[in-house]
């Protein structure tokens, strides 16, 4: 694990509070406020999560147990019963919201459709009563791999109400991807469409899903069920696939929700780790349903009024808890877009705000680069007075994209929400209560109430303020994931050993290097483990290295992150060959499109170098941060006396 190092956002003095109009009708209105809500939960947490819990939430039954913590398992709520598509949907059409928009959906060909709260209750409960009549019960799993559509949130929803455990699929990840989680989650039914529009092209899903599927390569998959989006022709088998419209004929639109217990699995959600294959998330109903709410509602101080716009992806942990879970259980109106900006509209993303009249706008800060270098214009050419405020999310923002997005996409009027969360967290950990706590560009501000972080070092003392350290949080909270799918053991080294317990006192290791200031503000550096974030995407550089190795003209790879403008970090590869393979430029690009097809383009190396060796201990260990500084072209400045053989560096430099 690399020793986390402070970079220049220590001299980031600027200081933003929110303005009084925006304070006086926020949820948590100031500083005061939120430090009185804070200290009160820190004191009690369980006290605290189960007055929200009460005051927030419909329960079919009340819990006997508010928190059950055995290191590292936990269980909030146990004992009671809840289903959080209820929560999402029943419940609010006996509040007056029936009529309101749900969800506002722009597709990047031009369609777009509005389902209201009443419309997408009938959608959810007919799918759900579909997904039963093919046999789905409570505990299937199910994959969803689908483009941004209704479909993909209606889906979720249907599995949600009837207890099947979803697991979402980026529809950007390559067959063989998709075929590992399939197989890991052994799901039974594929959900996915025909096609989905992405920078002008139609992404294949259904093609893919059979690819991913052929020669009972996942032989728990049962069915696939496609909804119709593209309408290119696709093949559909017999027996096995069904198209989404013609299943819905005749279904029933009353599906009572099932009643599931606090714990019962509600998604799987696959991420990548420093060692092996990606790791199945285990997030379960109660904990997460509460937490993905009241998160969105304190955090994008959700009202009634507002038009709320996430850009994530659905196959994220974003898109599940602030496009999905989190507004609609506010009863909010959430609005998906399909695209992407792409050369033939840059400005679509301010378009859909100046359409719609979004109000608050949450995205990542390798979009946020991308904007600054397509230009202003783009968004000084649209109306975006209807903003309000502005969130981030995904990876550290630098402050001069902070300071542009502040001022050309809020008009210098809208507070920014940097959150800092994971997969693994379920919700946003660290950030600004918007109305309530002044903002300083890098960092993600304080944490939320009920989260107790802190930064400590390799054994869990405490750093001084300003010291780099490692990332950890000392008490369970309700978001925070149960397991790794199938495998308990993983999920207790990869985040409760790493830091050994004090006085019994387990603390979660979050992967993250982070710097705590005078005013208790978190700055987050990045990952420290072997992890690289390529335009806010989660890479295991072990991930990579295998597909690569997975090649035949590949003995050994080694992958780190080389810093870039837009993307934060893209991926460098350092390959060397089997016996007397050339190097090529050819090659080079087929071992790229290798890796494509292995995982996704998401992974693509942006960069190969062959090589005649890696840089290694004395006891075989690859020495990555020599490779770092190799791939940006840094000097070497660090200690290399641990290196087995020096003249291997100077290889690696004349192989640039
Ligand atoms: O390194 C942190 C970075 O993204 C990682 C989590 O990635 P993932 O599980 O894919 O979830 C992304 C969306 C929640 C973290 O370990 N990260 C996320 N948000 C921030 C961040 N780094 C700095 N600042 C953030 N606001």
């Amino acid at each position: 694990m690399s020793q986390p190092t402070i970079e220049s956002v220590l001299n980031e003095k600027r200081l933003f509070a929110p303005s009084a109009e925006f304070s006086q009708s926020a949820h948590i209105k100031s500083l005061e406020e939120y430090q009185q809500i804070y200290d009160r939960a820190k004191a009690d947490p369980a006290a605290f999560w189960a007055e929200l819990a009460t005051t927030e939430l419909d329960w079919f039954e009340k819990w006997h147990t508010v928190l059950d913590w055995q290191p590292p398992n936990v269980k909030w709520f146990d004992g009671g019963k809840i289903n959080i598509s209820y929560n999402c949907l029943d419940r609010h059409l006996k509040t007056g919201c029936k009529n309101k928009a749900a969800l506002i959906w722009e597709g990047e060909n031009g369609d777009s459709r509005t389902l209201t709260y009443a419309q997408l209750h009938r959608e959810v409960c007919q799918f759900a009563n579909a997904l039963k009549q093919l046999g789905i019960k409570k505990g299937d799993r199910v994959g969803i791999y689908m483009p941004m559509i209704p479909e993909a949130a209606i889906a979720m929803l249907a599995c949600a109400r009837i207890g099947a455990v979803h697991g979402v699929v980026f529809g950007g990840f390559s067959a063989e991807a998709l075929r590992d989680r399939l197989v890991d989650a052994e799901a039974k039914l594929v959900i996915t469409a025909d096609g989905g529009w992405r920078k002008d092209v139609i992404v294949p899903l259904k093609e893919q899903v059979d690819k991913a599927i052929a020669n009972g390569a996942v032989p728990s998959v049962t069915d696939v069920l496609v909804v119709k989006r593209t309408g290119q022709n696709i093949h559909m088998s017999a027996g096995r696939d069904h198209w989404w419209h013609d299943l819905q004929q005749g279904v029933s639109a009353k599906c009572e929700a099932e009643p599931m217990d606090s714990e019962d699995m509600l998604f799987v959600l696959y991420t990548s780790g420093s060692t092996g294959k990606p790791k199945g998330v285990v997030h379960t109903t109660a904990g997460y349903n509460l937490y993905s709410h009241i998160t969105a509602k304190w955090i994008f101080d959700l009202k009634d009024t507002d038009v709320y716009w996430c850009t994530a992806d659905v196959g994220w942990i974003t898109g599940h808890s602030y496009i999905v879970y989190g507004p609609l259980s506010n009863g909010a109106t959430t609005l998906m877009y399909e695209g992407a900006p792409r050369a033939s509209n840059l400005g679509c993303f301010w378009d859909v705000i100046e359409k719609y009249q979004v109000t608050v706008f949450y995205t990542a800060p390798t979009a946020i680069r991308s904007f600054i270098k397509m230009g202003e214009h783009h968004p000084n050419t649209r109306d975006l007075t209807s903003l309000r405020l502005l969130g981030t999310v995904g990876e550290p923002i630098n402050p001069e994209a902070w300071m542009w997005y502040h001022r050309v996409i809020g008009g210098g009027r809208c507070p920014i929400v940097d959150t800092w969360w994971q997969t693994e967290t379920g919700g946003i950990m660290i950030t600004a209560l918007p109305g309530a706590v002044p903002t300083k560009p890098g960092s993600a501000t304080l944490p939320f109430p009920g989260i107790i972080p802190d930064i400590v070092d390799l054994d869990g003392n405490p750093a001084h303020d300003n010291e780099g350290g490692y990332l950890i949080v000392r008490h369970p909270w309700p978001g925070m994931m149960r397991t790794v799918y199938g495998d308990p053991d993983r999920f207790r080294k990869s985040y409760w050993e790493h830091i050994p317990p004090k006085d019994g006192n387990y603390v979660y290791f979050a992967g993250d290097g982070a710097r705590k200031d005078e005013d208790g503000y978190y700055w987050v550096m990045g990952r420290v483990d072997d992890v690289i974030n390529v335009a806010g995407h989660r890479l295991g550089t072990m991930e990579i290295e295998s597909a690569l190795v997975s090649h035949p003209a590949v003995a050994e790879a080694a992958v780190v992150g080389k810093p870039d403008d837009v993307k934060g970090e893209d991926i460098f590869a350092f390959v060397i060959l089997e016996g007397d393979r050339q190097p090529s430029e050819e090659l080079s690009k087929e071992l790229k499109k290798h890796v494509v097809n292995e995982i996704g383009a998401i992974a693509r190396p942006n960069e190969i170098r062959f090589a005649e060796a890696l840089p290694k201990t004395r006891s075989g260990k690859i020495m990555r941060r020599l490779l770092r500084s190799l791939a940006s072209g840094q000097e070497i400045t660090s200690d290399t006396s641990t290196l087995e053989d020096r003249s291997i560096l100077d290889k690696l430099r004349e192989g640039a």
